[in-house]
């Protein structure tokens, strides 16, 4: 079966074309993505109006792009999966009209997604993972912990009381004059510093171990800048500590989450799971616990359309269809 996934709940227009015959495993023929940073990084944050209204510029031709690159036309897909939510409703009505549009003037069926789901399942892109595992779902909107016992079968375990990490990630950034998106400079920058200079305080949430809290972090490099005495630390070593005690401040919930679930694998997805750091101490931790930890590449961990392929796949195996009546749902729950 020839999929059309597409994406649209935030900053990044994305479609795919995968093929799939069995639930949870896709070859992918396509993917392409419509980035806006260079719309937003004047505002040092997304603007969810210019998001919508360049979704709609960019909607059709990347949906043509990647039936291009797939070698197909709209005539050879026997399916279409969207994301309707959660997100910005603007921006995923868009993606959404754009669907039904296509459906209703196909005959194809169509199948709304759940964004958060697309990022459980996209480990799924490129490895093979045993049900259940624990899935760490972290990104710029959402930082939860989810135990995976099928498709469609969903618990969470956990979850942020505040920010998301990815936030936390964007707005220190900011607060440094880093620039937009923060996640990947501060990642980078991070390499030529020094984790151990400042100890920033790893915020937990006192009997609820498997929830996560960090506007407490965010703050303390506020206060640590703007402090008269503040520590004259290069710039490389204030986001490497930062990023430090994030990593540490996910990696401690996740592991006891996968203690309490008794999972040898845990996913690591959505836009900060691009994190190295995060890759590379959440693997280690694991493996001392006899864990592994499977992370999708670093296209997948960040919104893509193939991920919401693969998550409306197994319901379109099974035959299934959406009502074209469906909304775009800016709080969908999983
Ligand atoms: O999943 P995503 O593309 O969009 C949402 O659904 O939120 O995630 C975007 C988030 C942003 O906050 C961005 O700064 C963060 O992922 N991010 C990173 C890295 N790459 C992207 N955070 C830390 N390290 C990275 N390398
Ligand atoms: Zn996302």
């Amino acid at each position: 079966m020839l999929i059309l996934g597409i994406e649209s709940s935030c900053d990044d227009a994305a479609a795919s074309i995968v093929e799939t015959s069995s639930p949870g495993i896709v070859t992918v023929r396509s993917s392409t993505v419509a980035n806006q940073d260079d719309i937003h990084r004047a505002y040092g944050g997304i603007v969810p109006e210019l998001a919508s209204r360049n979704h709609v510029i960019t909607i059709l031709p990347v949906i043509e792009r990647a039936l291009k690159s797939a070698g197909c036309t709209l005539g050879d897909v026997e399916g279409i999966a969207v994301t309707r939510g959660p997100g910005l409703v603007g921006s995923l009505l868009v993606g959404l009209m754009c669907a039904k549009g296509l459906a209703q003037a196909t005959g194809k069926p169509m199948i709304g997604v759940n964004h958060i789901e697309g990022h459980i399942l996209a480990p799924l892109i490129e490895h093979r993972v045993p049900f259940p595992f624990l899935a760490l779902v972290v990104s710029g909107g959402h930082t939860a912990l989810f135990a995976v016992e099928d498709f469609g079968g969903y618990r969470r375990l956990g979850r942020t009381r505040d920010d998301a990490a990815g936030e936390a990630f964007d707005k220190v950034a900011k607060l440094m004059g880093l620039g937009y998106p923060g996640g990947k400079i501060i990642d980078d920058l991070s390499k030529e510093g020094n984790c151990r200079r400042i100890r920033f305080p790893r915020a937990h949430v006192r009997g609820a171990p498997m929830d996560f809290s960090f506007s407490g972090i965010k703050t303390s490099v506020a206060t640590m800048l703007h402090s008269e005495a503040r520590p004259i630390a290069p710039q490389a070593d204030v986001a490497a500590s930062f990023q430090e005690a994030v990593v540490d401040m996910l990696v401690k919930p996740t592991l006891a989450a996968a203690r309490d679930l008794g999972v040898d694998t845990i996913a690591l997805t959505g836009g900060v799971a691009a994190n190295s750091r995060l890759r590379e101490k959440l693997a280690a931790t694991a493996a001392d616990d006899g864990r592994r930890v499977v992370a999708p590449s670093l296209k997948f961990c960040t919104d893509n359309a193939v991920m919401i392929a693969l998550a409306g796949s197994y319901r379109l195996l099974r035959g299934e269809r959406d009502d074209l009546a469906i909304d775009a749902e800016a709080n969908l729950a999983l």
